[in-house]
């Protein structure tokens, strides 16, 4: 057996188990099971919507998921514009869109690009891409051509809003990890019990941090296996790939509390304008 498949640090009701194999973004359900009730970093997105949205201007989210926060941003008031490439995803937004009575489309849209493409139905005042979308960037590339696009869309005054996690050094420097931080879940919409693990494993040729997450529904013998691949860009590639592709940062802080950046923060959060002259 391969030590990535060792289940023996599990507690009994996670082994043994049947799995359902999906890529994360194809179990939207899944996603909003860990993800739909954090708040962690809104108060950030919301601050920089408050200080330069006015007058219904646009706001676009790249990569934005279920939801989260376009839907919230939206039934605030703010005109958004999501751009979500997966398909489930896309779906699952599209029918939680309608859900909160948001079936206006000048006021909240939905279009299938990714940050490398989308085009934004006026030019924005604000683009965030949160929550780690950028970790799904994959060459350095990738990462320039869609800050570089960013830039091309926004209006003369808008702002560029990001946050991510640091590289998992851990993760990366002491090698693969099999199945463990096994946990408990509450269904969000059902109630259920669900019982979670991960491990994870980095391949340093591609910089991709791959991570599998099992849930599984109390009482259940099969359960969902969901893929997570991320690039694991470090603070400071991150922050070039911006002034290369023309933004001065506005903004820099460390953590979802708005605590000042370092280099031990665990999170960067950053708020980007169009540098002068580009
Ligand atoms: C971590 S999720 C964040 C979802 C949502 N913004 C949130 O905060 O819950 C990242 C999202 O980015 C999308 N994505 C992946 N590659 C992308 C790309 N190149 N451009 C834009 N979005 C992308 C994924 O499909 C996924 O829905």
């Amino acid at each position: 057996m391969h030590m990535l498949d060792d289940e023996s640090a599990l507690p009994a009701v996670l082994q043994g188990r049947r799995w359902r194999e999906l890529d994360i973004y194809e179990a939207p359900d899944w996603y909003d099971v860990d993800y739909a009730g954090y708040r962690g970093e809104e108060a950030f997105y919301r601050l920089i919507l408050e200080r330069c949205v006015k007058d219904g201007r646009l706001v676009v989210e790249l990569g934005a998921g279920t939801g989260r926060l376009a839907l919230r941003f939206a039934s605030a008031g703010f005109r958004v514009h999501a751009v979500e490439p997966a398909p489930a995803m896309r779906a699952h937004l599209l029918t939680k869109a309608r859900a909160a009575g948001l079936s206006d489309a000048a006021r909240f849209s939905v279009e299938d690009a990714v940050a490398a493409t989308f085009a934004p139905p006026d030019p924005p005042a604000l683009v965030m891409f949160p929550f780690n979308g950028l970790l799904h960037l994959r060459t350095m590339e990738e990462l320039l051509a869609s800050f570089a696009h960013v830039r091309a869309q926004l209006a003369p005054d808008g702002r560029f809003a990001i946050d991510c996690t640091g590289p998992y050094w851990d993760a990366m420097l002491f090698g693969p990890t099999a199945w463990g931080r096994a946990d408990e879940r509450v269904h969000h919409t059902s109630g259920a019990l669900v019982h979670t693990c991960d491990r994870c494993a980095y391949d340093s040729a591609t910089r991709q941090m791959r991570i599998d997450i099992r849930y599984l529904l109390d009482g259940h013998d099969e359960g969902v296996q969901i893929e997570l691949r991320q690039t694991m860009w470090t603070w400071q590639q991150v922050l070039g790939a911006l002034v290369r592709a023309g933004f001065v940062i506005e903004q820099q802080l460390g953590d979802v509390d708005l605590a000042p950046f370092d280099e031990g923060s665990p999170r960067l959060l950053v708020c980007a304008a169009i540098a002068p002259g580009r």
